[in-house]
C-alpha cells in the first residue's frame, strides 16, 4: 500500500505536522506500507497511491493555493481512494479563529474526503515578511508554537486503523 501525505506550508509549521503524520503512519502500518511526504506543489501524479492525506496552512481564512490546486487537479483520482484533509491555523490560548477554512466544505466534497481536522499552528514573527507581520500585529496575535503533537499523532493513528481495514478488505477473497 502506498500512502501520500501532501502539504502546503509557507513557513514550515504545517510541513512538520505532515512529517509527523507520515512518521505515525509508517510506524503503525509497518513495512508493507510505503508512506511519502511531499509538498503538494511538487506532486506530478497521484497514480500508484492508494490513499492521500492532504494538509494546508491557513492564511486569512483560506487554504493555500498549492493545496486547493492539488484537489482541483486530482479530484477524479482522489474520489477513487480514501482521502483525509487537515489544516494548520489557529494560534493563541485558546487557539483562534475557530472557523474552518472557507473552501473546506467544497474541497471535501470534490475529493469525497472522509474527514477534515484543524490543528493549532505556529506563529514566529521572525519568519514572516513585512506584510504578514503587520497583519499579526494588527490582530494582536502572540508568537508561539501551539501545535499539539499528541493530538496530531492520535489523528494519524485513526487513519492508520482505517487503512489497515482497507488493506484487509482488499485481501479478503
Ligand atoms: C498573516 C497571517 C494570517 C493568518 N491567518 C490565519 C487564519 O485566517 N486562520 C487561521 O487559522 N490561522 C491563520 N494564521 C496562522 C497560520 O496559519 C499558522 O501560524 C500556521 O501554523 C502557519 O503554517 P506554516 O508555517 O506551514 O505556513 C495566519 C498567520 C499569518 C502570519
Amino acid at each position: 500500500m502506498k500512502v501520500l501525505v501532501a502539504v502546503a506550508s509557507k513557513h514550515g509549521a504545517t510541513r512538520e505536522i505532515a512529517d509527523e503524520i507520515g512518521n505515525t503512519l509508517r510506524a503503525k502500518l509497518g513495512e508493507r506500507a510505503e508512506v511519502e511526504v511531499l509538498f503538494a506543489a511538487n506532486v506530478a501524479t497521484i497514480a500508484g497511491y492508494d490513499a492521500v492525506v492532504l494538509g494546508s496552512a491557513v492564511y486569512m481564512g483560506h487554504w493555500m493555493t498549492e493545496a486547493t490546486d492539488f484537489v482541483h487537479r486530482y479530484q477524479e483520482a482522489l474520489r477513487t481512494m480514501p482521502v483525509w484533509m487537515f489544516s494548520s491555523g489557529p494560534v493563541g490560548t485558546p487557539p483562534k479563529p475557530l472557523e474552518e477554512p472557507l473552501e473546506i466544505g467544497k474541497l471535501r466534497w470534490l475529493a469525497y474526503a472522509r474527514g477534515h481536522r484543524v490543528f493549532a499552528g505556529r506563529i514566529d514573527r521572525h519568519r514572516l515578511g513585512l506584510g504578514d507581520r503587520a497583519v499579526v500585529a494588527a490582530l494582536r496575535v502572540h508568537d508561539g508554537d501551539y501545535r499539539n503533537w499528541e493530538e496530531i499523532r492520535s489523528w494519524a493513528a485513526t487513519i492508520a486503523t482505517a487503512l489497515r481495514r482497507v488493506r484487509e478488505r482488499a485481501h479478503t477473497p
